[in-house]
């Protein structure tokens, strides 16, 4: 669920970042899920940009969705730790896998960097995740 104060925090950490709104729509987007209308009315605020703009971001960039996912999601770790033990192979083998029934979706750093490659499904992290793991994951969802 939205909220005004969560999504102004997220805005105020990423707006010293340069290019800030990238960041910020990046930020959003891994909190929320998605970015709907009011929010983007507070980044367009926040950064002195106009909704057109923000809104022109947005479409560019597929990463980005203005309404919440239907579909099932894996989020799967793609921060450096994950990353160095083969969780990106992992997203491409996980997304062929899922075909288009489930999202696979980067997460940066779930905070269990020395038992990765990592992924939350809801509120539930798994960790150690291997093919045959995270085809017995995809399968039950
Ligand atoms: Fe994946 Fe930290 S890098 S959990």
């Amino acid at each position: 669920e939205f909220d005004a104060e969560r999504v102004t925090t997220t805005i105020r950490q990423n707006k010293h970042l340069e290019g800030a709104l990238l960041p910020i729509l990046h930020a959003l987007q891994a909190e929320f899920g998605w970015i709907d209308d009011t929010t983007i009315r507070a980044v367009a605020l926040e950064l002195n940009l106009s909704r057109a703009e923000v809104h022109g971001v947005i479409s560019f960039y597929h990463d980005f969705r203005t309404r919440p996912e239907a579909r099932p999601v894996i989020k799967l770790c793609r921060a450096e730790a994950c990353q160095a033990r083969g969780s990106e192979p992992l997203a491409n083998w996980a997304a062929a896998k899922a075909a288009n029934r489930i999202a696979i979706e980067p997460v940066y750093c779930l905070g269990l960097c020395s038992v990765g490659p990592n992924a939350m499904i809801g509120h539930d992290v798994y960790a150690r995740l291997d093919e045959a793991s995270l085809g017995a994951l995809i399968e039950a969802l």
